[in-house]
């Protein structure tokens, strides 16, 4: 029943990409207009931690398959090879679990520090439902497929990451798509309204743009009412329902429980090389390992095309600073465990 909702969705959006999307129109009353970001991105910067990362790049010439699915979906196609691919392990989801790897398009307008800082803040019971982080140039929108998420142009907003990444979680996390079920639609349809414009576009993506609402309220000091007043009760019974099969995932804190399987590792010039001359990065979590799973079903998301988006530099330049840091760190106990070893 969900594969089969899956499927059909992945038909509309084919279908319906880049024309309007009327005949799913949820037809509700837009409450934060254009959209949610101006209101709602402030307080997830204040508010979601920046996590400990530890990065490192690949040697030029691999790619993950999942990043090169992304490069190949594009009109006209990127080139794999103009993709660096780095693995991006995270204080709350360290051994035995092996880092995310994430790709960026080297014209991607969101920095690889942009990346590496907002995937990290969004609760870890999320991101452990991520497969890959794909950047890649582009007019500014966004999808989820497979549980990749992939950012096209100038995105790099706490909210829109959460949009994606709750995408995936709608589609894995319960077994079934939360989104196709008749609570769901029960909720939108007692309810007087949806959070913005795009959220009326249907119940897949006013669901991912809910989950948004959700983690702002679990993050915000005193949750939605000093923001919004009663003004959000129009759409209580969608966050009721939202956090009733999603909310046990969006409590920020805790550790890694899960993760899926990383996708292949290929060359990028396969076809100029012999097989077996290349050593090829490992994946870091493959199939055996306890509490990884394989991708059940193929699914894809509409692209979200985002209204004003609040990109807020000053963290942005912030996260870099930090990072580096961290790597400071890291390179200083390696040096000093090294002189450890050298005069032992
Ligand atoms: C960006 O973030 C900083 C620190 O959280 C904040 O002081 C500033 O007002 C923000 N700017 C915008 C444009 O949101």
């Amino acid at each position: 029943m969900a594969l089969l909702s899956s499927l059909k969705l992945v038909g509309l959006a084919y279908t319906f990409l880049g024309t309007s999307v009327l005949a799913q129109n949820l037809g509700k009353t837009s409450l934060w207009g254009a959209g949610i970001s101006p209101l709602i991105d402030q307080s997830l910067w204040q508010n979601l931690v920046p996590n400990p990362s530890a990065v490192q790049q690949w040697p030029a010439g691999s790619i993950p398959q999942r990043c090169a699915d992304a490069a190949n979906f594009e009109t006209p196609k990127l080139n794999p090879a103009d993709f660096e691919v780095f693995s991006v392990r995270y204080a709350d989801c360290g051994t035995p679990w092996g880092p995310w790897s994430f790709c960026r398009h080297r014209n991607a307008p969101i920095s690889q520090a942009s990346m590496i800082d907002l995937f990290g803040r969004i609760p870890v019971h999320e991101r452990q439902w991520i497969q890959h982080v794909v950047a890649i140039p582009g007019s500014n929108s966004a999808y989820m497929g497979s549980a990749t998420i992939v950012f096209r142009g100038s995105v790099g907003t706490p909210s829109v990451f959460q949009h994606e990444i709750g995408h995936a979680l709608d589609f894995y996390k319960n077994g079934f798509q939360a989104s196709a079920r008749w609570e769901w639609f029960d909720a939108i349809r007692q309810d007087t309204c949806v959070p913005d414009n795009y959220a009326n576009t249907n119940a897949v993506e006013d669901f991912a743009q809910i989950g948004v609402v959700s983690l702002f309220a679990n993050v915000n000091p005193g949750g939605l009412d000093p923001a919004f007043g009663w003004t959000w009760h129009c759409l209580l019974n969608q966050f009721t329902i939202y956090n009733a099969f999603q909310s046990d995932s969006m409590t920020p804190g805790g550790v890694c429980t899960r993760r899926w399987a990383d996708s292949a590792t290929i060359s990028t010039r396969a076809a100029k090389t012999a097989p077996g001359e290349e050593v090829l990065p490992k994946p870091g979590n493959v199939l055996g390992m306890p509490g990884v799973f394989a991708i059940p079903f193929e699914v894809r998301t509409d692209d979200t095309v985002f209204g004003t988006l609040v990109i807020n530099q000053t963290e942005i330049e912030a996260a870099a600073v930090r990072q580096d840091a961290w790597a400071e760190e890291t390179n200083a106990v390696r040096r000093a465990k090294r002189a450890q070893r050298i005069k032992s």
